[in-house]
């Protein structure tokens, strides 16, 4: 695992869109795994960016989102579908159809889930997976005590991630209490991941996943497990790491880090 640290937001989701362009150019048809929420409106803002002023290509490029609520259709503001089509895909060159959410509408979830991890093995797995983290150590929707090998299922979202995400519904009332999620075994199984933190509400939980134990209590403690992931954070998410003054000289001392500082 390599931590980066970046003074600002801004400046660590531009390094993340920039990783991402750099995996792209580098394989045209990169399967992306995708999360949404709010740290990742400015990387996807910036990802247009990327595409209108440096031709960035996702014609070629599928994606796989790693959650999406129960009980909303596409055209719901709040569903996660929704939410993709207004940041990335109506503004790049992305085919729809090549653009995979669960189906948080599906009568029968279980065969949804079951469907959804066998169409990431048929696009031969995730190259690139973005993650997020919610307060309650969660990656996707792997709240705590997620199996770490656990595979795409339905879970009940805690009433922290309730409180954190329903401000984002115009009626509160109306955000789901399950969604389908990938499992924290569907997430380390992509070729890479990428996790991208901001702000100080995320310090602390951000140190207990990359310098904490192990444990289902935090799933994203779980990307400990995995060999090649790179930890993309702002200045304030940093504050309660240990291992700053090392993450830090890596940064500046790495070859493969000079293109980007
Ligand atoms: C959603 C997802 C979640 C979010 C996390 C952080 O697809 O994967 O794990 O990344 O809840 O959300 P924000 O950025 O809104 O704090």
């Amino acid at each position: 695992m390599e931590v980066i640290v970046r003074p600002t937001n801004p400046e660590a989701s531009w390094l993340a869109a920039r990783l991402i362009a750099a995996a792209i150019r580098a394989k045209p048809h990169l399967v992306l795994g995708l999360a949404t929420g709010r740290t990742m409106e400015r990387l996807y803002a910036q990802l247009v960016q990327l595409h209108r002023e440096e031709g960035l290509d996702f014609s070629l490029v599928r994606t796989f989102n790693l959650d999406e609520y129960i009980g909303l259709p596409a055209t719901h503001p709040g569903s996660y579908r929704y939410y993709m089509n207004r940041h990335l895909f109506d503004h790049v060159n992305l085919d729809k159809r090549n653009t995979f959410l669960p189906d948080g509408m599906a009568g029968d979830v279980e065969a949804e889930c079951e469907r959804y991890e066998r169409r990431i093995a048929e696009v031969g797995g995730i190259d690139l997976q973005l993650l997020g983290i919610g307060r309650a150590g969660h990656i996707g929707f792997n709240e705590p005590l997620s199996a770490l090998r656990s595979r795409t299922r339905s879970k009940a979202l805690t009433p922290m991630t309730v409180a954190e995400n329903r401000g984002e519904f115009s009626k509160p009332e109306e955000m789901p209490r399950r969604a389908i999620t990938m499992g924290v075994g569907t997430i380390l199984e992509a070729r890479q991941l990428l996790l991208l933190v901001t702000g100080e509400t995320k310090a602390e939980i951000l140190a207990k996943a990359v310098e904490g134990p192990i444990t289902s209590m935090v799933s994203a403690s779980a990307i400990q497990l995995h060999p090649s992931v790179h930890v993309i954070c702002d200045a304030e998410a940093a504050a309660r790491l240990n291992g700053r003054e090392y993450y830090d000289w890596i940064f500046r001392n790495e070859p493969e880090w000079a293109p980007y500082r």
